[in-house]
């Protein structure tokens, strides 16, 4: 028996202010985003802003729905809002941010498991890392410069 440890690196920054201009506008859209979610249930807002190697830049937000299962994550809306519209163009970085009716949430907040996952598809389909930045409400951001290094173990088209 031997074993295998696993690691990761995550740049941290202070406050959004710290970012370099550009990382700060899609930080900036993902909260415009954030702030029209569809959220009734949870009265947790998500919001995610994707930039494309076009320049176009995507924007989701959660869609919750009185069956709850029913609902989607902002990520996921963003993604395949994204890969429905441009199924050629690569994904390069994406940021994402939330908002709390019940409290002001200062650390970072992850994507979740199921979005990590959908996130990985298309990270694996074409071949170059996704960057991507979380934060809560205000507070510190992180940034991974690929979605890899948030879901280590992914299983993808390659076992099939
Ligand atoms: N949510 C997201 O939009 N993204 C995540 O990565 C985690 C959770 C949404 C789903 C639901 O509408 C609300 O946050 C509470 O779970």
């Amino acid at each position: 028996m031997k074993e295998l440890t696993i690691q990761t690196k995550l740049a941290v920054y202070e406050s959004i202010d710290e970012l370099q201009k550009d990382d700060k506008s899609l930080m900036i859209q993902a909260k415009v985003a954030c702030d029209k979610a569809y959220a009734p249930y949870s009265k947790f807002k998500v919001g995610a802003a994707l930039l494309l190697e076009n320049g176009e830049i995507i924007l989701g937000n959660n869609q919750e729905n009185a069956a709850y299962p029913s609902g989607m994550c902002a990520e996921r809306v963003a993604i395949w809002k994204a890969h429905s519209d441009f199924p050629d163009v690569k994904m390069v970085k994406m940021a994402l941010t939330i908002k709390s009716e019940k409290q002001v949430i200062k650390s970072p907040v992850p994507p979740c498991g199921a979005c990590r996952q959908s996130i990985a598809e298309y990270e694996v389909k074409q071949k170059s890392p996704i960057v991507i930045f979380f934060m809560g409400e205000e507070g510190e951001i992180y940034k991974t410069k690929s979605l890899a290094n948030l879901l280590p173990l992914v299983f993808d088209k390659e076992v099939l």
